[in-house]
């Protein structure tokens, strides 16, 4: 019988309650189709660190490197500064494991409600290709006269031509493989951003070169939002670096029914790969029961596609399908009339 050896970080907040359904759903899944898993739990995250003191050693990114796959939770702790945990324990796990995509479908589901007037499952479906390890978030810039009225304050954009090609050729290639419409979007700023979003456009009309069947198009980030919103049918795939990214998946998030239901992966697609849901650790819902699920259960369905268990993931996906369609009547926290674990129930019942 195969065995995926698989990392669990649970972290902080509401993560171990909807990683716990996921889990759930993966082990019924996995009897189904006869594999099994490893599963090895790691405490990155909050508490751990109030504790300790420990945010992430080197050794724990070594226990990380032997897995095929993890599959995490949520990081962030209302009782710790904001950022030490984002980019002491997430951040770093993208960069130091080498993450270079984020890839956050954002896909309507039937009978889910979305804000969008007008809009329904046909005309909402696409994939956000976010960079994920440059960009705003690479970490340059500093301040100067700290605390001074002369302060100045640098945040950098760092980009490679190595860091921009292999994010738009994983765009292009995933594109293809996806064989729905075949049109993959560059969304960027080249307007204003003269440096940064010049060498994404140029490298993006050279690789284009290469896939002569796929269309592009060229958006600026503002006006991706504006068409997100009007005629989101627009889109099959963007592709954008990791800050652009960041905000248009939030708003990708909203009109596919909210953070219970948009999941992502953290993508190397040559060494480990990260699933999580985007919804963060939603601390007042803590222990609850009132988080929806739904989120981490898809990326574990994401993290079974990257094993290449597609019958599996692809029987998670129906799973969701029917429990939105039937049974679980609005997606938010609270709201679902059903709760966290019986949410990983139903979608048990269903597969
Ligand atoms: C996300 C989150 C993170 C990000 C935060 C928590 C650092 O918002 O995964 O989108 O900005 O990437
Ligand atoms: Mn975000």
């Amino acid at each position: 019988m195969k065995k995926y050896n698989i990392g669990v970080i649970p972290g902080d907040g509401t993560g171990p309650e909807v990683v716990e359904e996921s889990i759930k759903v993966l082990k019924a899944v996995s009897k189904k189709y006869n594999f099994d898993m490893d599963l090895e739990y790691y405490d990155f995250g909050g508490e751990r660190y109030l504790k300790t003191g420990e945010i992430l050693s080197d050794n724990d990114i070594e226990k990380l490197k032997t897995r095929e796959a993890v599959l995490l939770g949520a990081i962030g702790h209302p009782d710790v500064a904001p950022g030490i945990l984002e980019k002491g324990i997430l951040l770093k796990l993208r960069f130091t494991l080498d993450q270079y995509i984020n890839l956050r479908p954002v896909v309507l589901y039937d009978g889910v409600d979305t804000p969008l007037k007008d809009k329904g499952a046909n005309e909402i479906d696409f994939v956000v290709i976010r960079e994920n390890t440059e960009g705003l978030y690479a970490g340059g810039g500093g301040f100067l006269k700290k605390g001074t009225p002369d302060e100045i304050a640098i945040q950098e954009s760092i980009n490679t031509r190595k860091g921009v090609e292999r994010c738009l050729r994983f765009a292009f290639e995933y594109t293809k493989k996806r064989n729905k419409r075949k049109k993959l979007t560059l969304c960027g700023k080249t307007n204003v951003l003269t440096y940064a979003f010049n060498l994404w456009e140029r490298t993006f009309y050279e690789l284009a070169k290469e896939y002569p069947d796929i269309e592009t198009d060229y958006c600026h980030v503002d006006a991706t939002c504006m068409w997100m919103v009007k005629n989101p049918e627009f889109f099959d795939v963007i592709v954008t670096d990791n800050m652009f990214g960041d905000i248009i998946t939030d708003l990708g998030a909203v009109i596919q029914g909210g953070m219970g239901i948009a999941a992502g992966g953290n993508i190397n697609p040559e060494g480990v790969s990260m699933y999580e849901p985007i919804g963060g650790s939603a601390p007042k819902y803590t222990g609850k029961n009132v988080i929806n699920p739904l989120a981490a259960i898809a990326s574990g369905q994401m993290m079974l596609e990257q094993l290449g268990e597609d019958k599996a993931a692809q029987d998670i996906e129906n799973a969701i399908k029917k429990a939105v369609k039937n049974d679980i009547k609005n997606l938010g926290a609270g709201k679902m009339g059903y709760g966290t674990k019986e949410v990983g129930d139903l979608i048990v019942s269903y597969l």
